[in-house]
């Protein structure tokens, strides 16, 4: 999409005390209406205050397609039920990149680029040393994929070496997560092999010990395998979330790539976003450790001490798709697995009682993905520090897509304003003056 498409299908008026602005109303391809208000302050002096960016956007995107309200969930067209049921993770990869699924050479050519450019330079190692045992790998792994843009300053455009740049990030953030894993249990690190996929790849190099060899290749694991590449589909991409406008934001002050996806990484730490999946773990091991009491976390929750992690959605005011897929998944897991795991009996029931509840119900609070996946996770054996690192692999494609789209518009810095609440001029005092 270019910024010369015409969007504009008529005027708005607002009017602030005396004065009329005159603003072009906009149209998206789904109907969806906008505002432009870019010369609202010119007009009026007055400018927009939006708390939380909730019914604001800065950006044109063609990527994903979100109807909070329907609970539908495409990217670039196609319905996630359909790629999380029939399509592997690098064709959505090469999909978000590249705006088209791949042709079978295309796809292929792909997995060659993430196969060659797996590795990280041996000189990275060094500064995994640095950090501490106890280090979180999500504060690895920002530090190092800033460090990345030291290694690979040139990044070109041209759809060629774009799709290059794109598996390269791709495929060596998925190489540092293992490795930050393995560091912070002081285990080697086991590197990426070339003859398995980018999935086996991660396990592999996630639970590949010396003294205890790791057969990726086991029916149980090619299960992992499987159940994985769709959990990276289901995070691939969701509209303008905080973590991708944090990389639209550094992105839009033509900072490199790198620098903007560490910018998300920080971003989706956070427990209000994709840290969400951590969250739950632990939410429900505290509820376990308190004998089960579901009901005690239930009414907390309503009296605002905390919030129920892995529950609510900012735009999904019905069950959030990914969600639902995401359950789906589970379920079919656990029915080939014989996994026993008190939490997944905590997890249950904490769903139907929520679900029940006029709280929840009034607030259209449910079920989102980071509840779900958070479990799975668990499930797969991925440690409670590794959750919003996963979530990190699935999500990059999107960003990178979000980046690579910004890059395409003829960049306007992101610099909003504000509505100044603080003391009007103040005379300075000498520090000997003052009381
Ligand atoms: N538990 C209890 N109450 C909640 C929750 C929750 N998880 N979420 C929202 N509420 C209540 C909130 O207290 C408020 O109540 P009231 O109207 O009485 O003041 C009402 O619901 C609306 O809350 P809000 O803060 O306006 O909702 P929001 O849409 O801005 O927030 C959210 C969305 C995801 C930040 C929030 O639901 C939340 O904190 N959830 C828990 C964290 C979580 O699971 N985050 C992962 C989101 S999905 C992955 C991703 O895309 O990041």
């Amino acid at each position: 999409m270019s910024n010369t498409i015409k969007l504009s299908i008529g005027k708005a008026k607002l009017q602030i005390n005396d004065k009329t602005a005159e603003l072009p109303i906009i149209q998206g391809s789904d109907g969806g209406l906008g505002v432009d208000i870019a010369t609202l302050r010119a007009q009026t002096g007055a400018i927009i205050y939006d708390n939380g960016f909730n019914n604001t956007t800065s950006t044109l995107s063609g990527i994903s397609y979100i109807n909070g309200e329907s609970g539908i969930l495409r990217y670039r067209g196609y319905a996630i039920e359909d790629l999380v049921h029939y399509a592997s993770y690098r064709e959505v990869a090469y999909l978000m990149v590249n705006g088209k699924l791949p042709t079978l050479k295309e796809a292929n050519q792909f997995s060659a680029y993430l196969t060659e450019h797996s590795m990280i330079d041996e000189d990275m190692h060094h500064f995994f040393a640095g950090f501490p045992r106890t280090s979180h790998p999500m504060a690895i792994l920002a530090a190092m994929v800033t460090s990345l843009s030291s290694f690979y300053p040139e990044i070109a455009h041209d759809d060629v070496n774009f799709t290059i740049t794109a598996a390269r990030l791709i495929s060596k953030v998925r190489t540092i997560a293992a490795f930050s894993y393995k560091k912070s249990r002081g285990l080697p690190v086991v590197y990426p092999q070339a003859h398995l996929s980018y999935v086996e790849n991660f396990l592999n190099m996630m639970f590949n010990t010396p003294n205890r060899p790791y057969n990726i290749k086991s029916e149980e694991n090619q299960l992992y395998v499987n159940i994985l590449d769709k959990l990276l589909i289901l995070h691939a991409d969701h509209g303008q979330n905080c973590s991708t406008t944090a990389v639209k934001l550094v992105g839009s002050t033509q900072a490199n790539l790198y620098a903007a996806v560490s910018a998300g990484i920080c971003a989706l730490w956070g427990p209000l976003h994709g840290g969400a999946n951590q969250a739950v773990i632990e939410m429900l091991e505290n509820i376990k450790e308190d004998g089960g009491n579901v009901e005690k976390y239930i009414e907390n929750a309503k009296n605002k001490d905390y919030r129920l992690m892995g529950f609510g959605h900012a735009l999904y005011k019905s069950y959030d798709p990914r969600a639902t897929l995401a359950k789906e998944l589970l379920d079919d897991f656990l029915s080939k697995c014989s996994i026993s795991e008190p939490l997944f009996e905590i997890a249950q029931e904490l769903e139907r009682r929520v679900l029940s509840d006029d709280y929840f119900i009034e607030r259209k609070l449910y079920p989102n993905i980071d509840f779900y996946t958070g479990i799975i996770y668990k499930a797969l054996g991925i440690p409670t520090n590794m959750l919003t690192v996963m979530f990190v692999l699935g999500r990059l494609p999107g960003w990178i897509a979000q980046w690579r789209e910004l890059m395409g518009y003829g960049i306007k810095i992101f610099r909003p304003r504000q509505i100044y609440i603080g003391p009007g001029a103040v005379e300075y005092v000498k520090m000997e003056d003052r009381v």
